[in-house]
Order: C-alpha cells, then structure tokens, then sequence
C-alpha cells in the first residue's frame, strides 16, 4: 500500500500558518468571553454593591428606578458634606446654609411614586429625620451659631452612619 506524503510545499505550508491560525483562535475565543462578560453587565441595572456572605444587613428590595433613585440622592448627600465642610474652613456661614437647606425636606419635592411605600417604616424615618438635621443646620448657620450648626451636622452624620450599618439595596423580585 502505498502512503500519500503530503508535498513538501504543502508542509511548509501548514507550517507557516498553524502557529498564527491557533493564536488567532485563542484571541477569538477570549474576545467573546469578554464581549459576553460586557453583555451581562450592561444588562444589570441594580446595585453593583459587593458584600460579604456574612453580612448582617437587611435588605431593602426596590426597583430599578427607585434605586438608581436613592443611590442618586445618596451621592448628593455626600457632595453636600463635602460641600459643607468646605464651605466650614472659610467659616463661610452663608454658604453652609445654602448647601445644607438644599438637603432639607422642603428643597427634595416629592420622591418617585411607591418609593415610600416600598421601604422600611424605620428607614424611612431615619431618612426624614436625616433631612430634618440638614434644616437644623441651614437655620443654625442662617443666625450665624456655628457651634450649633456643627452639631445639627453631626447628628446628621450619625444617621449616615446608622443607616448605613443596618440596610443594603436590592432588586425586587
Ligand atoms: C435611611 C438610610 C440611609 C441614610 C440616612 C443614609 N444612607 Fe447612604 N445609603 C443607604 C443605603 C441602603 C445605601 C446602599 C448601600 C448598599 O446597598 O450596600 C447607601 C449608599 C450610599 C452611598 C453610595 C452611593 C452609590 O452610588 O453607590 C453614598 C455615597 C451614601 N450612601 C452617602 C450617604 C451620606 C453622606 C449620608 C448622610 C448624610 C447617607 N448616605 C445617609 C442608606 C442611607
């Protein structure tokens, strides 16, 4: 029986392109690996918070919205704060009220529709309470007590902390 060899031109061939053909493959494969990986992201659109398997904080189911909307009045918070203490280095009294009244209940409107409803009566309250201090803080600094102010503040800050400490957001089923 007689073998049939592939021709020397035909080895030099496969050769050349077997190395490249495989990597090319490779590259392929990790290309869709992370083209997949980019698709679940973008269609997650709750929190992307980690925490651990051990954590004891209750979970506060929400929709989408109104947690895009939450996280976006948490962010505000936080440049507020930073906002305020800013404006205390200057001891710039006028500029802490209008930073703090702009968090107060009065400046917020009305939250989206159900978001109150969907929350925690304890959570809830604490957030109103937090809204409170920042009026507190806005009235303090307006007469010009910047002693008060500080307090009204950290009050406010201890709810942060508070809050923080007990509840996580989560998508509602
Ligand atoms: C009534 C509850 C509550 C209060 C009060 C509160 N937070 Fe939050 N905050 C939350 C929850 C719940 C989250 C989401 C945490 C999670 O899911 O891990 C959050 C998240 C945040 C985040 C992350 C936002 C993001 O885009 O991921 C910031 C920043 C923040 N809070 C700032 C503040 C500051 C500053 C204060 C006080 C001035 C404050 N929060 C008061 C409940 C609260």
């Amino acid at each position: 029986m007689t073998q049939v060899e592939p021709s020397p031109e035909l080895r030099t061939h496969i050769e050349k392109w077997l190395v490249p053909a495989i990597l090319a493959a490779i590259l392929a494969v990790l290309v869709a690996i992370y083209l997949s990986q980019g698709r679940t992201q973008l269609k997650s659109t709750g929190p992307n918070i980690a925490h651990g398997r051990e954590d004891a904080r209750s979970p506060v189911p929400l929709t989408p919205e109104h947690v895009d909307h939450v996280l976006n009045e948490m962010r505000g918070l936080m440049t507020a704060l930073s906002g305020i203490q800013t404006a205390r280095l200057s001891n710039d009294l006028a500029a802490i009220a209008t930073t703090a009244r702009l968090q107060s209940p009065a400046a917020r409107g009305t939250p989206p529709s159900g978001l109150r409803q969907s929350l925690p009566s304890e959570f809830a309250a604490m957030s109103r309470e937090l809204r409170n201090d920042f009026t507190f803080v806005a009235q303090a600094a307006q007469k010009g007590d910047l002693a008060l102010a500080d307090r009204h503040l950290s009050a406010a800050m201890a709810k942060c902390v508070a809050c923080h400490e007990g509840y996580r957001l989560t998508l509602a089923e």
